[in-house]
């Protein structure tokens, strides 16, 4: 299993209130690759099945709802340890208690409203990426 990827998106409320531009910037200066990217809209069909491990979960329908209100940006990123490393770049998922200087502490608003997603192992990393890029693509 590869270690030195990860997948994020920019989620709807980053992309709305323009942060895409600020957002890649903070994911270059920490040491990231962008090695495949993509603007897009979700449908609740693809965010349902994205998000499929949440799906018994209380805020389901409401993630659901929220990925779909807006275009995103999809990218698989490059460099050692990435998925750890994007989390702690990225913040605690609630940005109240995500620490200063994080993506989610400088960005979000809310649990929900939380500007960006980062892969939670290397095994997600390669699901999430494969989801929305295809093997043709190379990265
Ligand atoms: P993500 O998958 O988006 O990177 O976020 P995460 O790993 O930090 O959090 P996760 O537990 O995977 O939850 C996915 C998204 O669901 C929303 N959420 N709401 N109201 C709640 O208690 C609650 N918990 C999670 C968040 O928007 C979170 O990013
Ligand atoms: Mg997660």
């Amino acid at each position: 299993m590869e270690t030195n990827k990860t997948f994020t998106m920019i989620k709807p409320d980053a992309v709305a209130n323009g942060h895409i531009g600020a957002i890649l910037d903070q994911i270059i200066k920490g040491g990231f690759k962008i090695v495949a990217m993509k603007y897009t809209w979700l449908t609740p069909e693809k965010a349902g099945q994205f998000y499929a491990i949440h799906g018994e979960r209380p805020f389901f329908k409401d993630l659901v709802s929220f990925m779909t209100s807006g275009p995103i940006v999809a990218a698989i990123l490059e460099k050692d340890n990435a998925v750890e490393d994007f989390r702690k770049l990225i913040g605690a998922t609630d940005p109240a208690k995500a620490e200063a200087g994080t993506i989610r502490n400088l960005f979000a608003k809310s649990i929900d409203a939380n500007a960006i997603h980062g892969s939670d192992s290397n095994e997600n990393a390669k699901i999430e990426g494969d989801f929305f890029f295809s093997s043709f693509e190379k990265f």
